[in-house]
């Protein structure tokens, strides 16, 4: 008999011991997920936060939890699929961000029909023009040639009336894209007399720099004289840094601006933006994977060289092309929190993830990463710790996805062919039936 106590007793101890490691593990697990100050912890939070909200919904939760809820936060119950399913109603995206960002949407010419631009107007607060306001499309060879004036080119906004004239009538507002970008910029634009010619000689550093000045000057003042209010954000330079052929990182291959003014084009173009932009618009660096370390680093230090030099960047954009599963949705999150602690406003620019699978199965699996997406960004304005302004689609519907080949249709956007709401648009959403996780 004692010695059956004996054992008793032993058990027992053994079992507080036990629970009590148990709860220390526990508190030193609370302890990590508030300290927001890490990358890991705060996609585990997220993430935790989606599987508890999981685990409510099939009240499988353990007695243990059971005993001891944890506050939640009142959450808003997101059923827009259901609905839509039911009555047909979509919610509005520009109406569930409004006191978040811009819900922006890359449009061409060809895309102003009747049907697209009534979805536009009802879901989208903010347009690109996925070509019309690049240099190719602005700049006029004929009237530079006929002015004779080398140091200033003649610009002709024609191509980008149809989409400011729609912002403008429907209250929507635009980002300009793109003002310095070595692609979809004539040669011309950089050689003697505006001369086509092949072996044409290229102007000095000089020329350039006043022509560079001038392009975005007239810019500039023809959006402020003629649709003041519409541009918000500017994309002073896309594309600079690519390559390792500098330390700077500064793109050497197929850019004129590199070759006929040098490295610091980024920061004469930046020079020039901030002397002619209006009231309330903010200038921005543009480029495609971001969250690419390398490009992260070598983003950081121009940042740094034009701020010691007191040159004004308001933001980065962060293009945003990307896979179904690449960047992680760790690398996503730590590259808008280095960002944002640059100081720097954020805008998602360009986003699309690339799928060619139209299958159920493969269109869910698009809903949950561009929910992942929207958990990550939606979670840092949330905690303070970034400045997102603005997340523009690189289209609108998949039959217009520059994805799109010849022999492979892609699937990437938030509208099907036929202009119907995908998955994608209800992860986006946030909805309630799309999981961030792809089951
Ligand atoms: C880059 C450019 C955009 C567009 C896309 C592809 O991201 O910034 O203007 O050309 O490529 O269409």
């Amino acid at each position: 008999m004692r010695l059956h106590d004996a054992k008793k007793k032993l058990l027992f101890i053994c079992l507080c011991i036990c629970l009590t490691l148990t709860l220390i593990a526990c508190g030193k697990k609370q302890g990590d997920a508030n300290n927001t100050g890490t990358v890991n912890n705060d996609v585990t939070q997220a993430i935790t936060d989606a599987s508890n909200e999981a685990t409510d919904k099939t009240g499988e939760g353990d007695d243990a939890t059971k005993a001891e809820p944890t506050p939640e936060p009142v959450k808003e119950s997101k059923a827009y699929m259901q609905k839509y399913q039911e009555t047909g109603e979509l919610p509005s995206l520009k109406e569930i961000y409004k006191d978040r960002f811009y819900v922006g949407v890359a449009l061409a010419n060809i895309d102003y029909i009747e049907d697209k631009t009534k979805l536009v107007a009802s879901q989208f607060s903010s347009i690109t023009c996925e070509n019309e306001m690049k240099p190719d499309f602005i700049l006029d060879r004929a009237q530079s040639v006929r002015n004779g004036d080398e140091l200033c080119p003649a610009i002709n906004m024609r191509n980008a009336e149809v989409a400011l004239k729609f912002a403008k009538e429907n209250g929507i507002k635009m980002r300009f894209h793109t003002l310095v970008w070595h692609a979809q910029t004539p040669k011309w634009f950089f050689t003697e007399g505006y001369s086509t010619s092949p072996d044409a000689p290229y102007v000095t550093r000089e020329v350039m720099l006043a022509r560079m000045e001038n392009y975005i000057r007239q810019v500039m003042e023809y959006m402020d004289t003629n649709y003041p209010g519409i541009i918000y954000a500017w994309d002073v330079v896309n594309e600079a840094i690519a390559g390792s052929e500098r330390p700077d990182g500064i793109r050497v291959n197929d850019n004129l601006w590199y070759d006929v003014v040098g490295p610091d084009y980024v920061e004469m173009a930046f020079s020039f933006a901030a002397k002619y932009v209006g009231e309330g618009q903010k200038l921005f660096y543009n480029d495609y994977g971001t969250y690419d370390k390398t490009k992260l680093f070598h983003v950081r230090n121009l940042v740094e060289r034009m701020k010691a030099a007191n040159i004004r960047i308001d933001g980065i954009g962060m293009q945003d092309h990307v896979g179904l599963t690449s960047p992680s949705i760790l690398d996503y999150q730590y590259a808008i929190n280095k960002y944002a602690e640059m100081g720097l406003e954020i805008q998602v620019t360009e986003l699309d993830v690339g799928t060619s699978d139209n299958s159920e199965e493969g269109q869910k699996a698009l809903g949950s990463r561009y929910k992942a997406l929207f958990t990550i960004i939606n979670d840092a304005i949330d905690r303070g710790k970034a400045n997102i302004s603005s997340v523009t689609f690189w289209g609108l519907s998949d039959d217009r996805s520059w994805l799109n080949k010849a022999d492979q249709p892609s699937y990437p956007l938030l509208f099907d062919r036929d202009l119907n709401p995908k998955p994608a648009y209800f992860g986006v959403a946030m909805d309630d039936s799309i999981s961030i996780v792809n089951k």
